[in-house]
């Protein structure tokens, strides 16, 4: 089994100042809880801050999003050789607020995790279905759209380098989980898919994440779950205390 993994996407939602301050309390409170890799995904313009206040514990840092070309005139966009030299690790790709309200499509996500692979970065690739489609009974066939796509021509050694989300966009920032039953059915697929497309061994060591209102009540019980590997969190992670007691349940 892969180590699980709690990464907080702190989204639009703290200024430098908040986001050094939930930093430090994070690293504080994960001194003593060991067994999960703990990454903090703040604004790009608060990553190197951030990467100073963790820089020396256990806690990583990630970004919420990057381009794919390395350099050039592309106005408003960020690197990978820019996030690692301020000290990201991990990068989230394709989240469905990218997706659904920046028209991010499959062509430009599978570049994006090409470009992170490339430039040293871990992407954390998310997937997902929209409540229409999960309605419609077309949830498998759009997580298998969207590994298929986002993932070509990634290969075996590429993919080791790469984690699974599974977001369903309508559990993000309703209130509204995904039952553990519901999570561990689209995680089973979701190995499947990737058993499918890189064999046993590969798929069993993945990392799958789940994350939509995740939050210290249900993160146990998701976890419990054989599929769930891990959790990407979003408004719980910008409360240092619920984002460690969410830590714990992983732990
Ligand atoms: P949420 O966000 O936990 O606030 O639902 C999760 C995410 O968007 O990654």
């Amino acid at each position: 089994m892969p180590t699980s993994m709690v990464a907080g996407n702190w989204k639009m939602n703290t200024t430098l100042a908040q986001a050094v301050e939930l930093a430090a309390g994070v690293r504080d409170g994960a001194g003593s809880l060991a067994g999960v890799d703990i990454v903090l995904c703040p604004p790009h313009i608060s990553l190197q801050a951030v990467a100073e206040a963790v820089r020396g514990s256990a806690v990583k840092v990630g970004a919420q999003n990057m381009h794919f070309e390395t350099t050039g005139a592309f106005t408003g966009e960020i690197s990978s050789a820019m996030l690692k030299e301020v000290g990201c690790t991990y990068v989230i790709l394709g989240h469905s607020e990218r997706r659904h309200l920046f028209g991010e499509a499959e062509t430009m996500i599978n570049k994006k995790v090409h470009a992170a692979i490339s430039g040293g970065l871990l992407p954390i690739l998310c997937v997902g279905e929209l409540l229409g489609q999960r309605e419609a009974g077309e949830t498998e066939a759009v997580i298998e759209r969207q590994l298929q796509e986002g993932l070509s021509q990634v290969g075996v050694e590429k993919m080791a380098a790469v984690t699974i989300a599974y977001e369903p966009c309508w559990a993000i920032g309703t209130g509204k989980t995904a039952a553990p039953q519901q999570a561990q059915e689209v995680h089973a697929f979701i190995r499947k898919t990737l058993e499918g497309l890189y064999g046993r061994s590969l798929a069993q060591e993945s990392r799958i994440q789940y994350g939509g209102s995740a939050n210290p009540g249900n993160a146990a019980e998701l976890l419990e779950q054989p599929d769930v590997d891990g959790l990407l969190v979003g408004g719980a992670s910008l409360k240092g205390k619920d984002f460690l007691a969410i830590v714990d349940a992983a732990g």
